[in-house]
């Protein structure tokens, strides 16, 4: 068994993960554990690679499954390649969107069957889960605000406002089935509010690391 912690951000594009996995990393190193920060699609040099052609725009249409499967393709990597040995230095990794994003995006927004995601989470990892998964979540319209702030929008960005509910709603139906592992954030509220709601996350990340 793995020694370390495995966290995974999730919530749609302006949710704040990236902000607050910066955030959460601080404090836990000023605490004195040992953290690894990386994100999902990508985490390593292929694994990135792998990441740009799945937001790249494409001249020809991108079949469900195929991204279904790059997805999948760049997980495996991470996994043996960055994840995996990380867990096993004991290390907490906090990884900016995993599995959870695959059946909301692809699952919930692309409409690909969750059994069949299930299928391929299986046959690529195995019996690993994140052990807490923080779920930040906020209306469609204040994420893509955000996001639209930031720049050009990616192959994801674009899609309808449909789309987006319906990954919002598939995250937050999985949240509720499984309230062991997830932890609701509300993410709409200004960061100091958010941060406020990770005090005792980051309370309970050090009682289950032990430090
Ligand atoms: N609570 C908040 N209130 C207002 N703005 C915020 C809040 N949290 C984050 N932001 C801002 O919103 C933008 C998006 O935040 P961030 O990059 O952390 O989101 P993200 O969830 O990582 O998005 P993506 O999935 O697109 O990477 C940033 O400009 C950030 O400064
Ligand atoms: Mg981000």
């Amino acid at each position: 068994m793995a020694k370390g912690l495995f966290i995974t951000l999730e919530g749609p594009e302006g949710a704040g993960k990236t902000t607050n996995r910066e955030f959460l990393a601080e404090r836990l190193q000023l605490a004195g554990h040992s953290v690894v920060l990386t994100r999902e699609p990508g985490g390593t040099g292929l694994a990135e690679k792998i990441r740009e052609l799945l937001l790249a725009e494409h001249d020809e249409p991108v079949a469900v499954d195929t991204e279904l499967l790059l997805m999948f393709a760049a997980r495996a990597q991470h996994l043996q390649q960055l994840i995996l040995p990380a867990l096993e230095q004991g290390s907490i990794v906090l990884c900016d969107r995993f599995t959870d994003a695959t059946y909301a995006y692809q699952g919930g927004g692309r409409g690909i069957d969750p059994q069949r995601i299930a299928v391929l989470e299986n046959f690529v990892q195995g019996s690993l889960r994140p052990d807490l998964t923080l779920l930040f979540d906020l209306p469609v319209a204040d994420g893509m605000k955000r996001a639209r702030l930031r720049g050009q929008l990616d192959r994801f960005e674009q899609e309808r406002h449909e789309f987006f509910e319906a990954v919002r709603n598939s995250y937050l139906q999985r949240a509720q089935s499984d309230p062991e592992r997830f932890r609701i954030i509300n993410a709409a509220l200004p960061l100091s509010q958010v941060q406020q709601q990770l005090l005792p996350v980051l309370d309970e990340i050090r009682d289950r690391d032990g430090c």
